[in-house]
């Protein structure tokens, strides 16, 4: 059985990035995945302090939520990342996150795990789906350097309505058959 590890960084709980990675979750149920999916915004997860430890260890120090949710990124073998866009790349809530993941490569930046499947889901308030597409590219090719690559890309245009996702058919079905199609 598939394990799906889900992170929601939208703040906004009934949000279109949280609509978005649900239908994600749903395809991947249906699918027969095992899944978990964790709000960000629920979690004690403090920023980075640059001790560089983890590129020896493979393991942060800090105690907090992030130890329970990088096992679950370990175990996993798709990982679905969904952020709002804020200044045109993801939350801070995404990058406290992010930032923490660097005991997935070793000090020679060779990873430490087999590779994974990502999804990533977007939502910005820009209606121009080009808008930030370069911001896209640098985190799919930042991600590649854990071997987490991203197999597919969802994103919602026009989200500052929170109901605009939802509102979205082709949209809701492009999420549920990235997560079925894992
Ligand atoms: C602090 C902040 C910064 C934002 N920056 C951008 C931006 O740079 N470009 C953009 O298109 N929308 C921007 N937005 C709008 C959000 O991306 C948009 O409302 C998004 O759909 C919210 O997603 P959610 O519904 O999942 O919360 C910003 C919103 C906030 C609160």
């Amino acid at each position: 059985m598939k394990k799906v590890v889900a992170f929601m960084g939208s703040p906004r709980k009934n949000g279109n990035t949280a609509t978005l990675v649900q239908e994600v979750i749903r395809g991947a149920q249906d699918a027969g995945a095992e899944t978990t999916v964790f709000t960000l915004s629920d979690m004690n997860i403090k920023p980075c302090q640059g001790c560089l430890v983890c590129r020896k260890t493979g393991q942060c120090v800090m105690q907090d939520d992030f130890q329970n949710m990088f096992q679950h990124i370990i175990d996993a073998d798709v990982v679905v990342f969904g952020s709002p866009i804020y200044l045109w790349q993801i939350s801070a809530q995404m990058k406290l996150l992010w930032d923490r993941l660097c005991g997935l490569f070793d000090e020679n930046h060779k990873p430490r795990y087999a590779a994974k499947s990502v999804i990533m889901v977007y939502s910005q308030g820009n209606p121009n789906a080009q808008a930030f597409q370069a911001s896209f590219q640098t985190n799919e090719t930042m991600l590649k350097i854990f071997n987490l690559n991203v197999v597919a890309t969802v994103l919602a245009t026009a989200g500052n309505d929170p109901n605009t996702a939802a509102n979205h058919k082709e949209l809701l079905a492009k999420a549920y058959e990235a997560g079925k199609t894992i």
